[in-house]
């Protein structure tokens, strides 16, 4: 099939190459025309494993870059809009580049198209899109406009993308139903998975091949605010019963195995620490509730769940400033600044807002992490942080280290070495990356989240409370 895709940030680009990668005939357009010529030039703007293969083996043969919507995108069978729905002040999606990209597609469609929303978007708005492409196209249209949630995830996005949970396309017409079913078949029927070189599944995913559910578009839209307002949901859950764990001296780590092994519940997203960042359930939870509120409905819920995410960094704060008295002039080692670990994102990063705290405060920041540094110097501007190579260079000389992201790099640290580059050894682990007994046994005074504090002084009362832990 001939696809345009609209936008080439995380999800239009990796859904570019993906479609590409299945066997369709791809064209990835943005107006941004730098951003364009390095995707021309072989450049691969994100962290991401897997897509600079993809973007190799597809450029130039079934995958273009183009700057020109009204060229690029005529003759296509689909055109999927993937532009930013950034927030507004008051918290609903900005739609105007969904809009502004509608009006384009209208003036220039031909044949019969498909039109399909893959940015997170409000209920409704596929109706918008509707109205605004009759209403720019030149002469009637024979067009529709579908909805098709993308679920991936930064840092494993092309294996999300293939191996998905489940395709959700919304469509209120079996026309576009169909097109959308053909469309994603390689992966449905499981042809692509015995093809040639096809992308390995991680260990642990999902069944494929993967379930296609048909809705309406209105239940397709949402579906994906529900699914991530569901998820941070999940995670401030176990922030705050991390909070009451550490109130009466319960081990959260123990209460998250045995909650998770309920299939009810299920063990995933339920880590508690920093609380939740990124470019999606920050601004999701709170478009959701707008959308909500627009419908007549108060969904207050979901301001709780925010609420308890934003303290959760100012409690891992008040920590820091418990452990080491006072801040000013203290030297501090940080591991991570990225949202979470495998992505060079620092979009709403609790790790970023907590160095920008530190600073306020008067500490001196040595800073570490394997892909968003440059991107965080970029953003931290003035504030001076300095960046080392690695984590044993960042904790030399710190009167304490934090790590802030969790990075798989981060869980294998060689705690002799790190003790030993400490001035004093003093580990807050905003993400509980170890077990406390390890790294009383290395000497360490361990903060983490929704545990006691352990000091090497009270490694006995370690050793007799914490069992080995089960991580998500
Ligand atoms: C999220 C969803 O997981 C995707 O399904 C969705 O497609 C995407 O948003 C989107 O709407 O585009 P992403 O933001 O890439 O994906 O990252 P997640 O892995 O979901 O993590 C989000 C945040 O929650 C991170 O800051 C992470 O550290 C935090 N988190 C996650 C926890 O604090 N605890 C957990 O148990 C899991």
């Amino acid at each position: 099939m001939r696809i345009a895709v609209v936008g080439s940030g995380y999800v239009g680009l990796v859904a570019s190459a993906c479609l590409a990668e299945i066997g369709h005939d791809v064209v990835c357009i943005d107006n941004d025309q730098q951003k364009v010529a390095a995707l021309v030039r072989g450049e691969t703007p994100i962290h991401e494993q897997f897509l600079p293969e993809l973007l190799t083996r597809h450029r130039g043969s079934r995958l273009r870059f183009s700057g020109n919507l009204a060229e690029a995108g005529r003759g296509a069978h689909v055109v999927f809009i993937a532009v930013g729905t950034p927030p507004t002040e008051n918290g609903d999606a900005d739609l105007s580049y969904v809009e502004s990209v509608s009006r384009e597609v209208g003036q220039q469609l031909g044949d019969y198209t498909v039109i399909v929303e893959k940015s997170t978007v409000p209920v409704y708005t596929c109706e918008w899109v509707r109205r605004v492409i009759s209403l720019n196209a030149p002469s009637p249209v024979d067009f529709d406009v579908a909805s098709n949630p993308e679920f991936l995830r930064e840092g494993t996005a092309v294996t999300d993308f293939l191996y998905p949970d489940r395709i959700v396309v919304g469509a209120d017409n079996d026309r576009s139903a169909s097109v959308l079913r053909t469309l994603y078949e390689p992966l449905t029927s499981g042809a692509y998975y015995t093809q040639p070189g096809a992308i390995k599944q991680p260990s642990g995913g999902a069944d494929f091949p993967p379930p296609l559910i048909v809705t309406s578009t209105k239940s397709a839209e949402l579906i994906k605010h529900a699914s991530n307002a569901f998820l941070a949901l999940k995670i401030s859950f176990i922030n705050a019963v991390a909070n009451v764990c550490e109130a009466v001296g319960a081990d959260v780590e123990q209460v998250c195995t045995g909650v998770g092994l309920d299939s009810r519940i299920g063990p995933r997203f339920l880590r508690p620490g920093i609380g939740y960042g990124g470019s999606c359930f920050p601004k999701d939870v709170l478009a959701f509730r707008a959308v909500a509120r627009d419908c007549g409905y108060d969904f207050r819920l979901l301001e709780e769940v925010t609420r308890i995410n934003d303290d959760q960094r100012q409690r891992f704060l008040r920590k820091v400033r418990n452990t080491l008295w006072t801040l000013k002039g203290k030297r501090l080692a940080v591991l991570g600044l990225a949202f979470k670990g495998g992505t060079d994102d620092i979009r709403e990063s609790p790790a970023l807002a907590l160095v920008q705290a530190l600073l306020r405060e008067g500490c001196d920041v040595v800073a570490y992490d394997p892909a968003a540094a440059d991107r965080a110097r970029e953003e931290l501007g003035g504030d001076i942080v300095r960046f080392a190579k690695g984590p044993y260079e960042a904790a030399r000389g710190a009167d304490a280290l934090l790590i802030l992201t969790d990075w798989e790099e981060f869980a294998r640290l060689d705690l002799e070495r790190l003790a030993g580059e400490l001035k004093y050894p003093i580990v807050l682990d905003g993400r509980n990356m170890y077990r406390p007994e390890d790294m009383a046994a290395h000497g360490l005074t361990y903060v983490s989240v929704g545990r006691a504090t352990i000091t090497p002084l009270n490694r006995r009362a370690a050793m007799a409370s914490s069992p080995a832990t089960a991580r998500d």
